[in-house]
């Protein structure tokens, strides 16, 4: 079966937003009275906002000491801050390679869509002008599941009206990576292959995708 349509993620493989999560959460942290290092932020890859709040209070040791509606609070307080920063980004920020792999796929006559867990996608990809590069946005405002769990890709595949199996998805966290391959998609991972598993094929960046090349995948 021929590829058809390209998902790509966002945080980590458009835009290195990573950065703005850290210190969002660096600063809940701190307010709480414990480190959040570089280190511990690399579990947050990929993870939803609910998750990641989970995993920063086992990494201060405070898991299970708050009330849901206090974590509600908590999560909201990282996201005011995180939306500080990403409305001060723009085109400047887009990661090399963006732009051309997107008018190359779209040269090719390949569809593409955003697929990604963040409640933000669509802050961003306006700050970015990148809205009209996609056909279709799944983000985390229209997902129920997180990755691993496929139905962001599937949600995606949908809207464009192809078949899994005629999609590839681009991915910088191992959960999203396994959500494609749950999909029954192609997974190419962004990353360093120590990082990663499980995928079809690694690349370092959108700058060294060839668009030809994935549509013969
Ligand atoms: C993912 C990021 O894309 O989105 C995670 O990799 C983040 O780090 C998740 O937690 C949810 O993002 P947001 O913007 O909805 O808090
Ligand atoms: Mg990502």
């Amino acid at each position: 079966m021929s590829i058809r349509a390209i998902l790509f993620d966002l945080d980590g493989v458009i835009v290195d937003t990573a950065k703005y999560h850290y210190l969002a959460w660096r600063r809940l942290a701190q307010e709480l009275g414990f480190e959040f290092t570089e280190k511990d932020n690399e579990r947050l890859k990929g993870v939803s906002r609910m998750r990641s709040l989970e995993i920063l209070l086992e990494v201060g040791g405070l898991l299970g000491k708050f009330s849901e509606e206090e974590m509600n609070r908590m999560a909201e307080k990282k996201n005011n801050w995180y939306v500080e920063y990403i409305t001060k980004m723009d085109e400047s920020e887009i990661l090399k390679g963006t732009l051309d792999c997107l008018k190359g796929f779209r040269a090719l006559g390949l569809k593409t869509a955003l697929g990604s867990a963040s409640k933000n996608a669509r802050l961003i990809l306006d700050n970015l002008k990148l809205v009209p590069y996609f056909d279709a946005i799944i983000d985390g405002t229209k997902t129920s599941k997180a990755k691993p769990d496929p139905e962001v890709f599937l949600l995606g595949a949908q809207a464009l009206g192809v078949s899994p199996e005629e999609c590839v998805v681009f991915e910088d966290a191992q959960a999203g990576i396994e959500a494609a391959k749950s999909a029954g998609m192609k997974a190419i991972a962004v990353g360093r292959p120590e990082d990663l598993t499980g995928y079809d094929l690694i690349v370092k960046g959108l700058y060294e995708v060839n668009p030809a090349e994935i549509a013969k995948l």
